[in-house]
């Protein structure tokens, strides 16, 4: 061991005195340059930055080309002192290289993740590139996603019952009642909101719905959402008296008025359409999602994998002219060389891939949808809202995503599902809340 070391005497430098070493082969993107800026924002300088005697960077570049970015002009640093050229030049590639040999216990990080998204930190503080990565410690599950429990004879749920799943809720209530909502909140605020509504007033689950508009309106009215969170609602065509039914036209317009007008419109491409007369239209083989966001608004995240031959190779923009007639370059330089993208606007999803042929529910999402969806725009400790949450798909999703799913039903066969189909994906036991007994324990106790 060397007797002294660098780390035991840190003192500042003007950052301007500082020289980069000449062939570092360590990269820095725009965005991780950002990305490093934000993290000296939130936590100040929290290592000091490695230099020779004459102010050569060794370990830092990427933290002073921050502080640059900063306007900060003194860094603490820690000078190597008595280095050979061939140390220094080696230790520029270990400090790098040695870090990255480093892993994840997927576990941990998952449970890091979702605690401090509870709290409500900002976890894109965090470096995590893209939601892929943060999911990658994706849960298998015990049985097939997309299986669900027969529907009980007699339900074990009542109304106004909160069953915790894990890190999930499901309250069975109406979603367009505040107090409803509140008690399933707990004083939280969703990042997300993806469900699936009935449609127009074509169908009845559990009760006639006579008024659409009230119903939609007094669901979002009663939302419990942050004011950057992106509310995805997935809608089919009806079609009725000889022609298309725009049945969201009026609700449209309340979306608008509480902060969250109609952002972007997607299509769910079923892959193929039914067989049968359509009355002289084509086959519906899609479905659409209506995506609101108010001002501030949840990006997408960058997570569909590139073509490894289009890496580095996009040196020119989207293709779409502007006003003057010029097509627009690269909005960054480094955007080609990113190894991931945001996904397209047409998602691509096969129903018949799902079980939803047993059809306990009759209109199940399959769970590749909503995972789908929250690759893009949840993190992974997300609360994710699901007002209209049936057989409990969203609850399923969420669970293999690591995020949190708040869920309302009305019907209580629906919430025995929903909690039946994710005790048996997982393994656990769902308990009453404010209660602590199981499900079971809780069947039993009303079942006699
Ligand atoms: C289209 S389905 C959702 C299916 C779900 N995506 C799935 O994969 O199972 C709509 C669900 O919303 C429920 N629902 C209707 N009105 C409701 C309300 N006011 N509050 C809560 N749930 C409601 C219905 O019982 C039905 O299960």
């Amino acid at each position: 061991m060397k007797a002294e070391w660098p780390a035991d005497k840190v003192e500042r430098r003007k950052t301007e005195d500082l020289v980069p070493y000449a062939k570092n082969a360590r990269t820095h993107s725009a965005q991780q340059v950002e990305q490093i800026a934000a993290s000296i924002r939130e936590w100040g300088w929290t290592s000091p930055v490695l230099i020779d005697e004459a102010g050569m960077i060794i370990a830092g570049h990427g933290r002073i080309m921050a502080a640059q970015s900063l306007g900060i002009e003194e860094v603490p640093v820690m000078v190597a002192r008595g280095w050979t050229d061939e140390q220094k030049r080696a230790y520029v590639l270990a400090d790098n290289q040695i870090a990255i040999n480093a892993g994840w216990d997927a576990d941990l990080l998952a449970g890091e993740l979702i605690a401090l998204g509870d709290v409500g930190f900002n976890l894109d503080l965090l470096g995590f590139e893209s939601i892929a990565e943060l999911t990658a410690m994706k849960t298998a599950g015990e049985t097939d996603p997309d299986d669900v429990p027969e529907a009980p004879a007699n339900p074990v749920t009542r109304l106004g019952d909160i069953w915790t799943l894990g890190n999930h809720r499901i309250i069975c209530g109406d979603s367009t009642d505040a107090a409803t909502v509140a008690a399933l909140m707990d004083g939280k605020q969703a990042a997300i909101c993806f469900t699936s509504p009935p449609y127009a007033q074509q169908r009845d689950y559990t009760k006639q719905i006579d008024d659409w508009d009230a119903l939609m309106n007094g669901v979002f009215g009663a939302a419990l959402m942050a004011s950057d969170a992106p509310i995805l609602v997935n809608l089919g065509l009806v079609h009725s008296a000889g022609k298309v039914d725009l049945y969201w036209s009026r609700w449209l317009d309340f979306m608008t008025s509480i902060g969250f007008p109609l952002f972007a419109w997607y299509v769910w491409d079923k892959g193929f359409g039914l067989p049968g007369d359509w009355n002289g239209r084509l086959a519906p083989a899609h479905e659409f999602i209506f995506h609101f966001a108010g001002e501030t608004r949840t990006k997408p995240s960058k997570w569909v994998e590139k073509k490894p031959e289009n890496i580095g190779k996009i040196k020119h923009g989207t293709g779409l002219r502007g006003k003057d007639g010029k097509t627009r370059g690269v909005s960054s330089p480094d955007a080609g060389k990113q190894k991931t993208k945001i996904a397209d606007s047409v998602i691509r999803v096969s129903p018949h891939m799902s079980r939803a042929g047993d059809l306990t529910h009759p209109a199940m999402f399959p769970v590749a949808l909503c995972e789908e969806i929250y690759h893009s725009f949840a993190r992974a400790g997300s609360i994710v809202y699901e007002p209209f949450c049936g057989s409990g798909t969203s609850l399923i999703a969420c669970e293999k995503f690591g995020a949190l799913c708040y869920a309302i039903e009305l019907s209580p066969a629906y919430v025995d599902i929903a909690v039946k189909r994710w005790e048996a994906f997982t393994g656990e036991q769902a308990t009453l809340t404010g209660d602590d007994r199981t499900f079971a324990e809780i069947e039993a106790l009303r079942h006699g």
